[in-house]
Parts: structure tokens; C-alpha cells; sequence
């Protein structure tokens, strides 16, 4: 089969409607829709009899190994509204330093370095499908990147806001790929006001997580690649870092289909929400049995991708959690820098913060007794390490003196 044949081909669809995810009211599929009535997420439904007649796990091994291999679960109708900058299948490394039995699915490897790829593809695939010509968006550096990226492929122009210390090279990247991007001085709920401001104002859509249906839908891409890269077997656990949660909530609703589809069974992994100590809504309103989470004050993490103080899919994400009979967790900033670190040093793979997040916690979990070193663990690595900042601990070589030998 052809390289690009998943982008090329046309392959029957199947949506039939979205849903709203708190009272499951109804909404006509091919409009263009923000948040429901009810001021909450809408989710996208498939006719599954129609997906299982007309794809099969075998058919779905003969094709690419990228992300747009699973259309016939996702919501774009007509191929030509395929964006694509390579949305590769991301590998699943062992750490094999680590105690018990771990892996990292390794989201770096997608275009623009991180996971947020998967959903902004979707979301920009389907505004270009639905006729939108500006989206707006707030953003902890990543999402924005992405969204830039196939905003200009798609020739959509993008708007973009960050609270004021995002990190540079995400402002950067932003304003590279074609995007008009905004320093805020404010957090990413902030600047989430000014683009709902924006829509009333300037008739800009606004892209941001869970408030438009289809980022959930690219991200739970990762579910569905995991169980293809598991042998249709999920693992036991696996540890998610956790913002606006929208890959856990992508990931669960995957599960469910695949299992209406009959290529999974009923058995679930236990989903492990990750936070950071500084910023961790989840983690409190989990422990308080809550549903809802509270907006948290003072948020601070040097985990940018995770300080998110208040989610619109909270009771999405602990819903799951509870579910699946996992937890939220919080880690300190100096685990996950310490985590982070560690698996550079001894097992050559470079995490991003949030990454190393999930190792933190893993570690909580096994030293907790959560998980046992027998168990099939999968942590998240959303980014690729490389957009961080390093400390460098070169050391400075004269070439013109007498080189010491044994002191290198
Ligand atoms: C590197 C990184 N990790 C994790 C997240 C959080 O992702 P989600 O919003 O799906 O919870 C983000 C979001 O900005 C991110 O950039």
C-alpha cells in the first residue's frame, strides 16, 4: 500500500451525531459546534455496527502506520479535508532501569514535538471541512504549536494567547508557523476568556480544549494505537499527565468503541491521572470525592503543560479515573525533574517535564503498592525533551594547550 494512501483514499464515514457528555442531549452532525447547551463538552457518536462491517483489526494492520489509518472512526467526511504534516504511530519504549515493567509511549515523535498534534489535526480538519476561516485559541505553548502548524496548511488564519512565561521556544514556534501569538499576563483560563471574548467580537471560532468536539477525537488516537500496538490487550495502568485531560477522556471514549466493535474486551486499564503539586484541581476533587473541581489558586509548576487551573472536562476526566479504579496523583516539581533526569542519564530516553510527571508518580504508585512490578505500565511522554531547556554541563577544552588525557 502507498505511503499516503490513508490520506488519500476515500473511506466511508460513519458519525450519525454528537451528544452533549452531561445530559446526552442530541445535536445534527456536519454543523460547526462549540459547547452544548448545557455549557458542557459534545461528544461525537459513530454508527459502530455500520465501522464493524466495514473495518477489521486485520484490514487495519495492512494500512500506513499513522494516525488517519482509523478513519472510518474519526468525523472527516471528505478526504480532501485531510490535513496532515505525518502523524506517525509514536513507539512505546521499555525503560528498562526502571523497577517493574514501564513503558513510555513516546508522543515526541509527532509533528511539531508533542501530542497536542493529534487533536489540533483533527480539530483544524474539521474547522477547514466546516467552513471556518479564523480560529482562536489559549494555550500552555504546545496546543498553540500545533495549532499554528495545521492552521497553516489548511490555510486558516490562527490566533493564539499564552500566559506571559510560556516557555519561549513554544511563542516562538507559534509565531514561525504563521499564527499572530499573544503573551497574556494571566494563566490559560485567562486567556481562554479573551478568545470566548473574541468570538462575540471578531467572529473567531474558538479551538480550545473540549470546547470544540474534535481534539478528543484525534487524541483518542493514543488509545486506539495502544491497543493495536498491545495486541488488542490493554495494559494494567497507565499514568496520564493531566491539564485539560483530553487524551484521557480520548483514550476512554476509544476504549468503549473498541470494545461496541468487538476488538477489545471489558477489561480496562487503570487510568492514573498525573498533576503536579502546584497546580493540582484533579488531584484535590478526587480525594474530596467530588465532582466537579474547583479552580486552583496560585498556580505553579515548572510542568507548563499541566498548569491548567481549571479544566471544562473535570467531571469527564474523574469519571474515568474513578471508573477504570485508578487515582490522580500529584508529584512535586522536583520528582518529575529528578525523574526526568534519570531516564536521559540511564535509559537515553529525553522526557519533557510532563513526562516525567508520569514517571514520578509511576514510582509513587509502585512504591505505594497502587501498581506491582509485575503489571503492564504505560506513562505518557507528550513532548519531545528537546523543547526544554537543558543545563548545559559541558566542560570548557583549549585545543592549542596540551590536552590532559587523564583528566577527560
Ligand atoms: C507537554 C504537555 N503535556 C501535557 C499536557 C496536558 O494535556 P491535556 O490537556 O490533554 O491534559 C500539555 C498541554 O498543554 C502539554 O503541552
Amino acid at each position: 500500500m502507498r505511503h499516503d494512501a490513508n490520506l488519500t483514499t476515500d473511506r466511508p464515514t460513519f458519525v450519525t451525531h454528537l451528544e452533549c457528555s452531561m445530559t446526552g442531549e442530541r445535536y445534527e452532525a456536519d454543523q460547526l459546534h462549540g459547547l452544548s447547551r448545557a455549557g458542557r463538552p459534545l461528544l461525537v457518536r459513530y454508527d459502530l455496527e455500520g465501522v464493524k462491517a466495514a473495518l477489521t483489526p486485520e484490514a487495519l494492520a495492512q494500512r500506513p502506520a499513522d494516525l488517519w489509518r482509523y478513519r472510518e472512526l474519526l468525523p472527516v467526511r471528505q478526504t480532501t479535508n485531510i490535513v496532515s504534516l505525518g502523524e506517525t504511530a509514536t513507539p512505546i519504549v521499555p525503560l528498562e532501569k526502571e523497577t517493574g515493567n514501564v513503558w513510555v509511549k513516546d508522543e515526541g515523535r509527532l509533528p511539531t514535538g508533542s501530542f497536542k498534534a493529534r487533536g489540533l489535526v483533527m480539530a483544524v480538519a474539521m474547522a477547514k471541512e466546516l467552513g471556518v476561516t479564523t480560529i482562536a485559541m489559549p494555550t500552555n505553548g504546545n496546543a498553540g504549536a500545533a495549532a499554528a502548524a495545521y492552521a497553516a496548511r489548511a490555510g486558516i488564519e490562527a490566533v493564539i494567547f499564552c500566559p506571559a512565561d510560556t516557555p519561549d521556544i513554544n511563542v516562538r514556534e507559534i509565531a514561525a508557523q504563521g499564527a499572530r501569538v499573544y503573551r497574556v499576563n494571566g494563566l490559560i483560563d485567562d486567556c481562554g476568556k479573551i478568545v470566548g471574548q473574541s468570538k462575540d467580537t471578531r467572529g473567531w471560532f474558538d479551538l480550545s480544549t473540549l470546547k470544540e468536539p474534535y481534539r478528543i477525537e484525534g487524541k483518542k488516537t493514543m488509545g486506539l494505537e495502544l491497543a493495536e500496538q498491545f495486541g488488542w490487550e490493554l495494559p494494567d495502568a497507565i499514568f496520564y499527565p493531566t491539564g485539560g485531560g483530553t487524551g484521557l477522556i480520548g483514550m476512554w471514549k476509544a476504549f468503549d468503541e473498541m470494545e461496541a466493535l468487538g476488538w477489545i474486551g471489558a477489561k480496562r486499564p487503570r487510568m492514573y491521572a498525573v498533576q503536579a503539586e502546584g497546580c493540582a484541581p484533579i488531584v484535590r476533587a478526587f480525594e474530596a470525592g467530588e465532582r466537579h473541581a474547583t479552580r486552583w489558586e496560585d498556580a505553579h509548576t515548572v510542568a507548563a503543560g499541566i498548569r491548567v487551573p481549571q479544566a471544562v472536562g473535570d467531571f469527564l476526566i474523574l469519571d474515568a479515573v474513578r471508573a477504570s479504579g485508578g487515582k490522580a496523583l500529584a508529584v512535586s516539581d522536583a520528582a518529575l525533574v529528578k525523574a526526568v533526569d534519570d531516564a536521559a542519564r540511564k535509559d537515553g530516553l529525553l522526557m519533557c517535564p510532563e513526562g516525567g510527571a508520569t514517571l514520578a508518580a509511576y514510582r509513587d504508585a509502585l512504591a505505594g503498592g497502587l501498581v506491582d512490578a509485575e503489571e503492564r505500565v504505560v506513562l505518557f511522554n507528550c513532548a519531545t525533551g528537546l523543547k526544554y531547556p537543558l543545563s548545559d554541563q559541558s566542560k570548557y577544552l583549549d585545543r592549542h594547550q596540551p590536552i590532559d588525557w587523564g583528566e577527560l
